[in-house]
């Protein structure tokens, strides 16, 4: 999938955007403030109808203003056209969103529509933040690459909720809490079995990209399911009752599931430079979108904002090659136009886009 046209209004400090971006790459420089990351902001918003940096949507609305309108003509391989817009009004608390002129059913069918893969100068909280952003991680690809995980995950997350309200009740009724715990068990199971199927493939992937980005070696991906490796979920629920029910919630699980990622068995965040974190979580961003490539069939927009910080000309450089070769559309900003002026193996194939003051023009 790629964006074959994007219009905005009153979208952060950008007012009017009207863009026709390049299938491939679109390279994307301005001033401090001059609002690209917005304009990235506004793509992610289309995949996933939340920010990466506010958490209400209000918060993107223009200050001149009351509603914002992102709208996009997307285009899948086949050349097939849909039309996905969303609107946010100042006054209402609803967003409004129509994917080819009618409301979809939830916002995982814009999601599964249009994958994006961001990487930003907070990337390397995937390593350093909690577990959280590690299971969305991996969800977001076990949701790509196996439809049936979406079913089991919105399962499983229901019952999970049931029981932890049962938890909290003074007298728990022991045949209600039983008849969840089946349901998370079997749910539970499933979605685990497709996260470590994922992380299988897109292993040998990450690998492949990590050594052509950087030189660490040593470095290992270990998925901790949640929950004792030696018992069935079922046991292990069983088995927490009493302490979950002190607590008042599920204690064991996916739901506390993580990725460990280690270096010659150290914490990589402990070993890594800021700039090899970067790298490092590069490496897992691109393989998933190679993944998905491969097994979904399809192509994920990568949005990579401020690509120059914390890297120096030369992993600038193999970074820019490696993108390039994704065969996907890529967008990239930096604040200087100098440091993305790299050797482009298909420089007539790229678009140049100057951000002046919430103004977007190609340059020509
Ligand atoms: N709701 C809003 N309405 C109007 N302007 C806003 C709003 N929210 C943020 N801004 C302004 O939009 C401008 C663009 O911000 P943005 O983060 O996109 O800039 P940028 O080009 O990425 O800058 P930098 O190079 O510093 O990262 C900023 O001046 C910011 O203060
Ligand atoms: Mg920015």
């Amino acid at each position: 999938m790629a964006i074959q046209r994007l219009t905005l209004q009153n979208f952060r400090n950008l007012e009017k955007v009207d863009l026709q971006p390049a299938a491939g790459l679109n390279l994307i420089y301005g001033e401090n403030g001059s609002g690209k990351t917005s304009l990235l902001e506004a793509i992610y918003l289309l995949s996933l109808v939340r920010s990466f940096r506010s958490k209400k949507l209000k918060n993107l609305i223009s200050h001149t203003d009351t509603r914002f309108t992102v709208f996009a003509q997307l285009v899948d391989d086949e050349g097939h056209l849909l039309p996905l817009g969303i609107q946010r009004e100042q006054s209402s608390d609803e967003t409004e969103i129509l994917l080819r002129g009618q409301r979809p059913a939830s916002i995982a069918e814009l999601t599964a529509h249009l994958p994006v893969q961001l990487i930003n100068p907070d990337a390397f909280r995937l390593l350093e933040g909690g577990p959280r952003e590690r299971r969305q991680f991996l969800d977001w690809g076990a949701f790509h690459v196996e439809p049936r995980f979406i079913y089991a995950w919105q399962r499983f997350q229901r019952a999970l909720k049931q029981r932890n309200s049962l938890l909290r009740h003074a007298r728990i009724d022991p045949l209600q809490l039983e008849l969840w715990e089946k349901e998370i068990a079997a749910t539970g199971e499933e979605v685990t079995l497709y996260r470590e199927t994922y992380l299988k493939q897109l292993k040998p992937l990450f690998v492949k990209l990590l050594s052509r980005l950087s030189n660490i070696e040593g470095f290992r991906l270990h998925f901790l399911r949640g929950w004792d490796k030696n018992l069935p979920l079922l046991d292990s629920l069983n088995a927490s009752r009493q302490k979950d029910s002190e607590q008042g919630f599920t204690q064991t699980g996916p739901q506390r599931a993580d990725l460990r990622v280690t270096i010659d068995g150290r914490s990589a965040i402990e070993v890594l430079s800021r700039g090899q974190q970067k790298l490092v979580v590069s490496a897992l961003k691109l393989a998933q979108g190679e993944l998905l490539a491969s097994s979904g069939n399809k192509r994920c927009i990568y949005l990579i904002d401020d690509l120059p910080a914390e890297l120096d000309r030369y992993h600038r450089e193999v970074f820019c090659h490696v993108l390039e070769e994704q065969e996907s559309q890529v967008f990239i900003t930096s604040v200087d136009e100098a440091a993305l002026q790299v050797a482009w193996k298909e420089p007539e194939k790229i678009l140049w886009f100057h951000v002046e003051q919430g103004q977007i023009s190609l340059k020509t």
